[in-house]
């Protein structure tokens, strides 16, 4: 197949990067990887292989590096620009502040400035819903404003949304997308999350207790004002998020220039930590051990989305269950482990 556009993606070989390398090639575009494997590594590449039957264009390289970016975009006449590579630990952020300014700052505006240099107009960025930090009001909506961001990981996607809406008077057309919490992998696990040591996010941690990883899971507080005590996110399936994407980039093609828009990424539904835990135990019938513990600092009690505008501006909606996103995550999490 003749590919029509092809798509710079940061971080390609990341998590959410990778699930939608294979969106944006199954929708006919050609995707262009630039990841330093600083939070991956080749086995991604090798999983994106195997799906696609095709090795995509891939490029080792630091995204801080203007140039590097340049020379790629020439090379492959890029039509967009999708920009997930970041670093997203928010206790690794409050350890080393210094070092998420550093990548997640320095590799916006290098992405930027070779966007300015080569006349890409084109951005999709990866931003989350801790912009928002605890919401006056949920369903949250863009409208809200932002809190005081809790950790500097935050603060680098507060930041980066204000670059980018202050980037387009250069003649971009940027949207912004605010993830929830996206879990799960491609169902044939030959791609998913890799978290780095022990994870600090709810569903590795589940998994990884429930392979024999880790002896059990904590749930952090039960004494939070939601049904059950714990606390209510959005979880999403990552192929959801993935394929907005591709649906984010087509609408930004119908807009005048200078545009910038923020859209929530959510499913719209708030799950607690407890219902979570106890649909991952039916799906999978596992015996998952896990006890209940005291709260995590910096933990928002509540926060889901509202999703109409994205559904309504992209034409788009999450359609994967709670249950197919666990299952899929521990299939995924079986096969990393059978190939240690
Ligand atoms: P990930 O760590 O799996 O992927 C990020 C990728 O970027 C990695 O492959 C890493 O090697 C690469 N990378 C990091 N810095 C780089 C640099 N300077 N140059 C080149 N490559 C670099 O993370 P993810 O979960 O796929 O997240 C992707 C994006 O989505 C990030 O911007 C993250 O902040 C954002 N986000 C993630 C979540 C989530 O829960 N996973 C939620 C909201 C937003
Ligand atoms: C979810 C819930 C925990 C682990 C983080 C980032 C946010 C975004 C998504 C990138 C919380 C509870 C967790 C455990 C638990 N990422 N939990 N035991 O906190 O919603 O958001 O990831 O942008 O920026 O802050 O996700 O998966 O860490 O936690 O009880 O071992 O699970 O307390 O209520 P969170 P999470």
């Amino acid at each position: 197949m003749t590919k029509s556009k092809s798509i710079l993606v940061t971080g390609g070989a990341g998590y959410i990067g990778s699930h939608t390398v294979v969106e944006l090639y199954q929708a006919g575009y050609l995707p262009v990887i630039v990841d330093n494997l600083s939070r991956s590594n080749q086995s991604m590449l090798d999983g994106l292989h195997s799906i696609l039957g095709v090795h995509v264009p891939f490029y080792q390289a630091d995204c801080c590096d203007a140039q590097k970016l340049v020379e790629v975009i020439r090379r492959h006449d890029v039509a967009c620009v999708m920009h997930f590579a970041a670093f997203k630990s928010v206790n690794e952020s409050v350890a080393n502040p210094l070092l998420y300014y550093r990548n997640n700052i320095d590799s916006l505006v290098a992405v930027l400035e070779a966007m300015r240099v080569t006349g890409v107009s084109d951005l999709v960025f990866s931003s989350s819903c801790t912009v928002y930090g605890q919401p006056d009001h949920i369903p949250v909506d863009e409208l809200a404003p932002f809190k005081r961001a809790e950790s500097p990981y935050g603060a680098t996607k507060q930041m980066s949304e204000r670059i980018i809406e202050d980037a387009i008077q250069l003649g971009l057309r940027a949207i912004s997308l605010r993830y929830f919490n996206p879990i799960g992998a491609h169902p044939g696990s030959l791609i998913g999350e890799l978290p780095i040591g022990v994870p600090n996010n709810l569903v590795p941690y589940v998994t990884q207790t429930a392979i024999g990883l880790r002896e059990k899971l904590t749930i952090f507080g039960d004494d939070y004002n939601t049904p059950d005590g714990t606390c209510v996110r959005d979880f999403i399936h990552v192929c959801d998020v993935a394929e907005a994407h591709v649906k984010a980039m087509e609408y930004l093609q119908q807009q005048p220039s200078k545009h910038f828009l923020a859209l929530n990424l959510g499913t719209g539904v708030g799950v607690s930590v407890k219902q979570l835990v106890e649909t991952f135990i039916r799906v999978t019938g596992v015996n998952l051990n896990w006890v209940m513990g005291p709260r995590r600092d910096g933990d928002v009690e509540k926060v889901y989305a509202n999703p109409e505008l994205s559904a309504s501006v992209l034409r788009w909606k999450s359609s994967r269950s709670l249950e197919q996103s666990l299952t899929d995550a521990w299939s995924w999490e079986k096969a990393i482990r059978k190939g240690i």
